[in-house]
């Protein structure tokens, strides 16, 4: 018996710990087979194993390809608001979690962001109704890269929990030329695609169906990550 396309479950459709679970296969399916900390050459099998699985999450993406922007919300007085901030934070509530540390924001940093119109910007950007992961689920947070060699290996985020990401950089030290620095990558159907973004700039993209990571930074570099989490409007409305 054949099994039609459309007997096939939309991943779209899974919701809860199923979601979670689909998440999760995907990115022990990846760190079984790839290495962020080593990346393959364009023409490396690895290469064209990762471009094949960039295929298969394509059609469920809700934004294409990741976007890279420069945001004008993010001015200068606002990135010394935030910048202060993480640093704060980064001394006194920041923990480990995997190879690196993490801390969610406070209730008036998340405050900042809504009044900033950080939600509508996203909706004009990716042309989606969005509805921002609310704080106490940890998932708009600082990310802190600020050991030698903590990294974030190849995953999937899980799609009960977040759809679309922003990823603005607060702050960075780089020891290295920019092109062998630590950077954000993601696999999509035409390669594994870098991103090396200074302070103010942003990159937003569905991490629930574009597998990505971060490579590691060097002994002096660090790198100060601001995660804001989005969902769909109308996968929150179907829940
Ligand atoms: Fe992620």
């Amino acid at each position: 018996m054949s099994v039609s396309e459309a007997d096939v479950l939309d991943p779209r459709f899974l919701q809860g710990e199923r979601a979670r679970l689909f998440a999760i296969a995907w990115t022990r399916a990846t760190r079984a087979m790839a290495d962020i900390r080593a990346l393959p050459a364009p023409d490396d099998p690895e290469t064209e194993c990762l471009r094949a699985m960039a295929g298969h999450l394509a059609p469920y993406s809700s934004v294409p390809v990741p976007i890279l922007r420069t945001p004008e919300w993010a001015s200068e007085s606002v990135m010394e608001v935030l910048a202060a901030n993480a640093a704060r934070i980064a001394e006194q509530s920041a923990y480990q979690a995997e190879q690196k540390r993490n801390s969610p924001v406070s209730k008036r940093v998340e405050m900042l962001l809504d009044r900033l119109g950080v939600v509508e910007y996203v909706e004009k950007e990716c042309g989606l109704r969005l509805v921002r992961v609310p704080g106490e689920m940890r998932y708009t947070s600082y990310i802190f890269y600020d050991a030698p060699g903590s990294f974030l290996q190849w995953h999937l985020d899980a799609r009960h929990i977040v759809d679309v990401s922003l990823l603005l950089c607060i702050d960075r030290l780089d020891d290295r030329d920019a092109d062998e620095a630590s950077a954000t990558y993601a696999v999509t159907p035409t390669g594994v695609e870098r991103f090396h973004f200074q302070p103010g700039q942003a990159l937003i993209f569905d991490g629930a169906f574009t597998l990505h990571g971060r490579s590691p930074v060097a002994e002096g570099e660090n790198v100060t990550i601001l995660r804001i989490g989005f969902r769909l409007a109308d996968a929150v409305a179907e829940v």
